[in-house]
């Protein structure tokens, strides 16, 4: 372990210096928790491409993409282009633009179940969004999300993302738990949490809470948790529960929607009431959207609108010009491209990690994938909770010492910057790297 560290170490030492700077200014020197890891983070100079450079002149090829978002890697000529272009005519106006209308038109039309959108800064906020328009709608006040959902960071959200199982009770009846502290009791206990992957307890939580129940909120792969998706027929089942109990259905597709054109929905063929977006439809600038069926989102029609959703810089031009951007450039074609590579990448990494004899599962679909080192498969929170996440902070910083940029907690994210040959190097850097951890890992995960 120690070996490891010291040699990320040796080879960041611009990093260190920053990150000793940047201790001075904000607390512990970070300002993004996800993006802490020790002894250090590493401070980036340049990105091109599929590549990034730190402060120390060493590159890495970038699996991780902003946490899925930039779906066209680094600086895309097209995009950095269009936001040239938009920052010389004024970034942002209280007005609108022609390009946000685009980028909803483009919404509109790629996903069924969405009649109408609105834009936000960020996922946490088109979620608060969402979440608000339901309850508006139904004049109820239970939201039903699933153990190991990331939302976002509202205070709604942050409860039971990645809460201690001694602490969260029954895998079938998971209790709410807090993120931290600071979130009110009023905000618990409107909240109720159900399994994931499990349609008759959940079943069950809307039955034991009927006719209390706004909103069920769901992603369609668990992401955060760890790349877990949906069973087949578990959407479905949501989607026919929510009608039974007259809650509105909300896909989280902030990471989901650059799976497929019509989002993570249309593969499974189920069609939520509201779908909250993010991400890659910023072009790799902030950005939140939510939108749905018409007589929700008219909540917010003006003139006479029912909700109010302000923000400063709520479809701003610069932004809008990135993500009209991004979207021309994101055709199906390309889209199921990137899906091969993640399945070249899934099959590549599962091969190393079982001629290393170590047990171990890849999930995920299409362009998103996790590593859990575990020997039982992975589909809920509670059975990702039982792995053990030390041995994939070790290969994370081993990783890095071969030039590779994925999630400390083993995701890796494919875009269309890359080419097989990308996967290929990548898959050989894994290689290398895990042999100069095996032994670590082995004495961790008992292999
Ligand atoms: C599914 C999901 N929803 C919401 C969010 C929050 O988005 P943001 O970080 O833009 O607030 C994220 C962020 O990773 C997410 O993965």
């Amino acid at each position: 372990m120690q070996r490891i560290v010291e040699r990320y170490a040796e080879r960041t030492p611009g990093s260190a210096a920053l990150h000793a700077r940047a201790r001075r200014s904000m607390p512990g020197g970070d300002t993004r928790t996800i993006v802490f890891f020790a002894p250090h983070p590493l401070y980036i100079e340049r990105a091109a491409g599929a590549v990034m450079a730190d402060v120390d002149g060493n590159d890495y090829l970038d699996f991780l993409g902003n946490y899925t978002s930039l779906v066209h890697g680094h600086a895309h000529p097209a995009i950095v282009e269009a936001i040239s272009v938009q920052a010389a005519r004024g970034t942002a106006h209280a007005a609108g633009s022609e390009a946000a209308v685009e980028l909803a038109e483009t919404i509109v039309d790629r996903v069924p179940s969405v009649n109408a959108v609105r834009f936000a800064n960020s996922g946490t906020e088109a979620v608060i969004h969402a979440i608000r328009a339901a309850r508006a709608f139904t004049g109820r006040s239970i939201v039903v999300k699933f153990e190991g959902g990331y939302h976002g960071s509202s205070d709604t959200a942050e409860i039971s993302v990645d809460p201690d199982p001694a602490e969260a009770g029954p895998a079938a009846a998971p209790v709410p738990v807090p993120e931290g502290p600071g979130i009110p009791s009023g905000v618990v206990d409107d909240v109720v949490i159900a399994p994931y992957n499990d349609l008759v307890s959940t079943e069950a939580v809307l039955d034991r809470h009927a006719g209390r129940v706004a909103v069920v909120i769901v992603e369609p792969m668990l992401g955060a948790a760890g790349a877990i998706p949906a069973e087949p027929g578990f959407l479905r089942g949501l989607r026919e529960l929510c009608d039974r109990h007259g809650a509105v259905l909300v896909f989280d597709e902030v990471i989901t929607f650059r799976l497929a054109a019509g989002g993570l929905q249309s593969r499974h063929g189920v069609r939520p009431d509201l779908t909250t977006f993010g991400k890659i439809i910023g072009g790799g600038l902030p950005v939140g959207a939510f939108g749905g069926r018409t007589e929700i989102m008219d909540l917010f029609a003006p003139p006479g609108n029912v909700l109010v959703q302000s923000g400063t810089f709520n479809a701003n031009a610069l932004t809008m010009a990135a993500g009209r951007a991004a979207m021309r450039l994101l055709t199906p074609g390309e889209i199921d491209r990137i899906n091969r590579l993640g399945e070249r990448l899934a099959s590549g990494l599962g091969g190393v990690l079982h001629e290393a004899g170590l047990p171990a599962q890849v999930t995920g679909t299409g362009s998103i994938r996790s590593i859990h080192l575990s020997g039982e498969p992975v589909t809920d929170y509670r059975s990702k909770a039982r792995g053990d996440s030390r041995p994939l902070r070790l290969l994370h910083l081993a990783l890095l010492a071969e030039g590779v940029f994925a999630a400390p907690r083993g995701m890796f994210v494919t875009s269309t910057a890359m080419s097989e040959r990308t996967i290929d190097e990548c898959l050989e850097r894994f290689s290398r790297a895990l042999a100069a951890v095996r032994s670590e890992l082995a004495a961790v995960t008992g292999a």
